[in-house]
């Protein structure tokens, strides 16, 4: 019998997490607690954002869209990670790997450019802070946004188009929880030479330019603020920016985790935490860095739940 090695896979199997049988039902709770906490932390800044019309700064309207962003990146790998961990079988289909990996690159990059996005607008807050609400008008805030996405969509089209290429033979076992792209390009049969030089040289340049872009951003701001620094000036800033700064620490920092500490032994199973840090615990904290120390989101909390009880 000959069968056509490509068509011959039709699916692939997701490994999931190394965790013992007797562990399962532990991590099953654990994940399912997170990913709630995740979906609804990030539904409530959401929702504040839209309800209060306070919120409705340049500031908060990207807020609104890294909560949007969060929600649908721990979307695309989570449900999947709870049912392969209650079901017997893990596999996954060829297209459903491929679109899982599509998702899952775009709204990891427009976590990353929002940052950018974000850093920009703090950093017009403070250097040009006459100038503020002509530079950032709603006109510059919706291109940003609109070109965030663009951005995104485009860089993943070309990786997974490039991925789409490759043929899979005998061994369809992936080593992870999600259909991660550098997972897929160890199975593929042909030559990934090209994917690869594409995500070293895009990868590089999507993660240190961003990187870059924030570090200068933050540099004119400590400039800033040393040249007219006030006791009130200094606590605004800290106030203002000390959750963007959280964030982008949490998100670079486990980046930088992934690809700066190489361990010679077990590197899957290091592979499979780092990816849990930026899957789950990333997008889980995101929405509690911003609103347990921020001032204005707590008060439009109450403001949207005192209004909702007066006609009551
Ligand atoms: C994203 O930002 C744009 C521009 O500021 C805004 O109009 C839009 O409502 C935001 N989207 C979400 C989901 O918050």
């Amino acid at each position: 019998m000959i069968i056509n090695n490509q068509t011959a896979i039709p699916q692939f199997i997701l490994l999931g997490l190394p965790i013992l049988p007797e562990q399962q039902q532990m991590f099953y709770a654990l994940f399912l607690a997170m990913y709630l906490t995740t979906v609804l932390g990030n539904l409530i800044i959401i929702i504040l954002i839209r309800l209060d019309s306070h919120l409705h700064t340049p500031m908060y309207l990207f807020l609104s869209n890294l909560s949007f962003s969060d929600l649908c990146f721990s979307s695309v790998t989570m449900p999947k990670l709870l049912q392969n961990i209650q079901s017997q079988d893990p596999s996954i289909s060829y297209a459903g790997c491929l679109t899982q990996m599509y998702f899952f690159m775009v709204f990891a990059n427009t976590e990353n450019v929002l940052l950018v996005v974000m850093a920009y607008d703090r950093y017009v807050a403070i250097c040009f802070p006459l100038h503020y609400t002509s530079i950032m008008s709603p006109k510059l805030c919706v291109s940003l946004v609109v070109l965030t996405w663009v951005f995104t969509v485009l860089y993943s089209m070309l990786h997974t188009l490039l991925l789409a290429r490759l043929s899979f033979c005998e061994d369809n076992v992936i080593t992870h929880f999600f259909c991660d792209i550098s997972a897929l390009l160890k199975l593929a049969c042909s030559d990934t030479y090209i994917n690869e030089l594409m995500i070293f040289i895009l990868g590089t340049l999507d993660t240190v330019v961003p990187f870059l872009l924030i570090v200068v951003s933050y540099v004119q701001i400590v400039c800033s603020i040393l040249k007219f620094s006030t006791k009130q000036g200094i606590a605004k800033v800290f106030s203002t920016c000390g959750s963007h700064l959280s964030v982008v620490s949490l998100f670079y920092g486990t980046i930088i985790g992934v690809y700066l500490c190489p361990s010679a032994n077990n590197s899957t199973v290091k592979e499979i935490v780092m990816a849990l840090m930026y899957t789950v615990v990333t997008p889980m904290l995101n929405p509690f860095i911003y609103s347990l120390r921020n001032r204005d989101i707590k008060e439009a909390l109450i403001r949207v739940l005192c209004k909702k009880q007066i006609p009551l």
